[in-house]
Parts: structure tokens; C-alpha cells; sequence
């Protein structure tokens, strides 16, 4: 059983796809086993706590800078003999020490295409309005594996999403949260604790299952 960690800044609806797939079994061979958040009083730490999930706060202004933060969620991984790192919604860059402690061990769930609307100060909301602002009529979500670059490391899957006219940057948000990120973040998750997914330069193979 691979023991998953998902680390989260607010308030965690990619966290409950997790929750709610594991209950359904679509989990297979994971278990989310903590959620760390960035922020205390995140709803995401409600949303773990409802369901038996233990939560823990690595406050980002408890740190004096990113790398700091970074060594300490390390060592609470580590603690709790983490196998797969989920950001779910994490707002802050981490730094390298979390990719060399777990080197094509961590997903990401971005709300675009990637290597469209990505990168530094492509988060949240602001994606969804910079894709409005360039006139996209399809954007979508992206899982990824984790590397030293913002936003640039392996695809594991992408899923898209059709922009519709007078969509605003928060109805486009949760049209990509509903059709794409909810579908392919734990779809992601259940193919990485099942060791179906390889990595050979940029590009992530997935062995075929039921
Ligand atoms: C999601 O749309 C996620 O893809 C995005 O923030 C939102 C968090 O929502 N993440 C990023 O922009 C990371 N670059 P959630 O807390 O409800 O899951």
C-alpha cells in the first residue's frame, strides 16, 4: 500500500475528489494517509478531519523563506513514511530538497493545459483569467510529475475543457474543476500506487490495466 500525503493551501475540493474516490475503492493499492496544509484553518484540513484523516500545518509565515518550509514538510513526509506526494492546491513553490526526496514521487494537479497558462504566478483564479484574456476557446487540467521547474515536470495526463462565451473566471474555474481536474487527479494517484506509471525523459508511459 502506497501511503499518500496531500499538501493543500485552501479549500481542498481536489483533496475531496481524493477523499471521495478512496471511499468508492477507485484508490487502488493507496491510502491517503495525511494531509499537510500550508495555511491553519484551511477548509481542507475540515474536509481530512471529516473523514478520519489526520492533519498537520507547516504554516508558510512560521518560515522564514520557502526552502526553510520546504526542509520542514521533508521531514514530517518522512516522519510519516510517505510513498506519493500530492499538491492539491498548494500555493507556494517548494524548493529542491522536495524533489530529491522524492524524485518522480510527486503529482501536481495545474487548472490548464500545460505548457499553456503555467508557470510562476499562474495559480489558481489567475489562470483561469489569463486564458479568458487570451480568447482560448479550450483549456483544461494537467496532472504532472514534480521537477525543479515550476510547472515543468513530466505529464501523467491532461484532460480538456471547452471555454463557453460568457464564462467568467470563476465559472471557467469550476467547469475545469468538475470535468477535469476532480477526473484525472485521482485517476493519476490510483496509476501511480498501482506502479503503472514509468518515466522516460518527458514522457510518462502508462501500463495498461482493467
Ligand atoms: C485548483 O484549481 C488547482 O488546480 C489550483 O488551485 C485550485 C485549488 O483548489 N492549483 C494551482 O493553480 C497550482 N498551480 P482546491 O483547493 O479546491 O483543490
Amino acid at each position: 500500500m502506497t501511503r499518500i500525503a496531500v499538501l493543500v493551501s485552501g479549500g481542498g475540493t481536489n483533496l475531496q475528489a481524493l477523499i471521495d474516490a478512496q471511499t468508492r475503492g477507485e484508490l487502488k493499492n493507496g491510502v491517503i494517509a495525511a494531509v499537510l496544509s500550508s495555511k491553519a484553518g484551511a477548509y481542507a484540513l475540515e474536509r481530512a478531519q471529516k473523514a478520519g484523516i489526520p492533519g498537520y500545518v507547516v504554516a508558510r509565515k512560521d518560515y522564514d523563506s520557502n526552502r526553510a518550509m520546504t526542509q520542514a514538510l521533508v521531514a514530517r513526509l518522512k516522519e510519516l513514511d510517505i510513498g506519493l506526494v500530492v499538491l492539491a492546491g498548494f500555493m507556494h513553490i517548494l524548493t529542491e530538497e522536495m524533489v530529491e526526496a522524492y524524485p518522480n514521487a510527486i503529482l501536481n494537479v495545474h487548472p490548464a493545459l500545460i505548457p499553456s497558462f503555467c508557470g510562476a504566478g499562474y495559480y489558481g483564479l489567475h489562470v483561469h483569467e489569463k486564458a479568458l484574456a487570451y480568447g482560448v476557446k479550450v483549456t483544461g487540467a494537467t496532472v504532472h510529475f514534480v521537477n525543479e521547474e515550476p510547472d515543468g515536470g513530466p505529464i501523467v495526463l491532461q484532460k480538456a475543457v471547452d471555454v463557453l462565451p460568457g464564462d467568467t473566471p470563476e465559472t471557467l474555474q469550476r467547469r475545469v474543476m468538475e470535468q477535469a481536474e476532480w477526473v484525472i487527479l485521482p485517476r493519476a494517484v490510483s496509476l501511480f500506487c498501482q506502479g503503472r506509471l514509468s518515466v522516460e525523459g518527458r514522457t510518462v508511459l502508462i501500463q495498461e490495466g482493467e
